[in-house]
Formats: structure tokens, C-alpha cells, sequence
């Protein structure tokens, strides 16, 4: 018997894989084999309820202002490839591929346990890099989206290391309670501030319990 409070995987894994075969959702059924192969606390933060409104208000966002078709995707400070799993599930997109780029070497096998079908098939890719030293210029994608502006020390510098014109969404927040978000706002201004766009396409923010997350869609 498990105390209450304690992380019981075979508990979660038969729960999520009959949901998983109630709503016959890929994303519910991949969950439920990770949760299983990588019994990580921390999957519960990357799945919890403020994580997932963020990125469902990400894809609206995104589908309202540039439309569902991308060729190649790069999600920057990917960490467990949730957000990769969102974009593929969601009906009203036709994305090639997305590389989920973060500096965590334990991130990859999560991630593409998340997205195993789109990993099988050269969809998905889950790469250790820093956001902070890549190169756009020899295989450039076609959007850019990073969730995870709060630790990027100097966001406009990150930014300039894209070609002018790249289309980008941008996430940040007030949360600063995280040693490592080393670059939080306070406001929609604060943020349009440190990204520096050339064109801001969308603006937006979502109030939540204990911060705010700020968003913009638009062009370096
Ligand atoms: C806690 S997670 C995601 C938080 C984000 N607010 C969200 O909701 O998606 C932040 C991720 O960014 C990654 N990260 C931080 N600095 C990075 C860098 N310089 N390059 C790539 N990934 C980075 C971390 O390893 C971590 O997996």
C-alpha cells in the first residue's frame, strides 16, 4: 500500500492508460509509457494544469496569427518535449518536423518517449544544445518558439543570432521564486522591451494563481 503523498508509477500508468483508451488520445498514451520508463517527479510540473494552459493559449495564439502550417519548428528550452506532443496532436496544424532543443542531456529520452511515433518516423527530434550558441544559418527553420525567455540571461542577444525576419513566439513570466529564471518581467512592455521584435504580430498575457505569463508572436 502506498502513503498517501508518495509516487506510486504503476498507479498513474493504469489510470492514464485507460484514459488513454477512453479518449484514444496519442499524446495520453505516450504519457503513460513515460511516466512509466522515466518515473520523474518533475514530468507532474511539466504536465501540470498551469503548464498545459500555457501551451494550449500557445497554440491558439500561434493558429490564430500565423495559421497551423510550418515546415520545420524549432522549440527552444523544449525540456520534456510536451509542448512538441501538444503541436503534433492538435488537428488544425501540418508541421514537417520540430527539433526540441535543450541544454539537458536527461531531457532526450523523456522528450521522445513523449513523442514516440514522431521520433520513429524523423518528425521529432530531441537535441542537447544551448539556445544561447546556436546557428540559424545552415539549417534555419521556419518558426521558432521558446517558452523558457525567463532564463535566457540576455534575450535580445539570443535573438540576434537569428536571421532578420525569422518568425518567433516568445514566452517569459513573473515567477522569480525559480533561482533560474534569471531574466523575468514584470509586464507586456517590460518584455516587448527585452525581445526587442521588429514586428510584434501578437501580445498577450494569462494571470495565473502565483504569476503571470507573458506572450508574443511576431518577427525578429
Ligand atoms: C523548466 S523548463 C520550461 C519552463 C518554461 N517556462 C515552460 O513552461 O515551457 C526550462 C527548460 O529550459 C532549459 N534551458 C535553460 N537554459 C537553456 C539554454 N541556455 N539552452 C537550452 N535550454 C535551456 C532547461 O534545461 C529546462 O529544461
Amino acid at each position: 500500500m502506498t502513503e498517501p503523498g508518495s509516487f506510486d508509477t504503476d498507479f498513474v500508468f493504469d489510470i492514464l492508460r485507460g484514459v488513454a483508451a477512453f479518449t484514444r488520445n496519442d499524446v495520453v498514451a505516450n504519457l503513460a509509457t513515460t511516466v512509466a520508463r522515466f518515473p520523474r517527479p518533475d514530468l507532474a510540473v511539466a504536465f501540470n494544469q498551469k503548464q498545459i494552459a500555457s501551451k494550449a493559449w500557445l497554440r491558439d495564439s500561434l493558429f490564430d496569427t500565423l495559421g497551423g502550417a510550418f515546415e520545420h519548428i524549432w522549440v527552444l528550452g523544449g525540456w520534456y518535449g510536451v509542448l512538441s506532443a501538444l503541436l503534433f496532436d492538435d488537428p488544425r496544424f501540418s508541421i514537417g518536423g520540430i527539433d526540441s532543443i535543450d541544454v539537458d542531456p536527461g531531457c532526450v529520452s523523456v522528450a521522445e518517449s513523449l513523442n514516440a511515433a514522431m521520433t520513429a518516423n524523423g518528425r521529432f527530434k530531441a537535441i542537447t544544445a544551448d539556445m544561447e550558441t546556436l546557428s540559424y544559418h545552415e539549417a534555419a527553420p521556419t518558426l521558432v518558439i521558446n517558452t523558457s525567455c525567463e532564463h535566457v540571461a540576455d534575450l535580445s542577444v539570443a535573438l540576434g543570432r537569428m536571421p532578420a525576419g525569422m518568425k518567433v513566439v516568445l514566452q517569459s513570466n513573473n515567477y522569480r521564486r525559480e533561482p533560474d529564471h534569471v531574466s523575468c518581467v514584470d509586464s507586456l512592455d517590460e518584455f516587448e522591451d527585452q525581445a526587442r521584435l521588429a514586428k510584434v504580430l501578437f501580445r498577450g498575457q494569462l494571470v495565473t494563481k502565483n504569476y503571470t505569463r507573458f506572450m508574443l508572436i511576431g518577427e525578429r
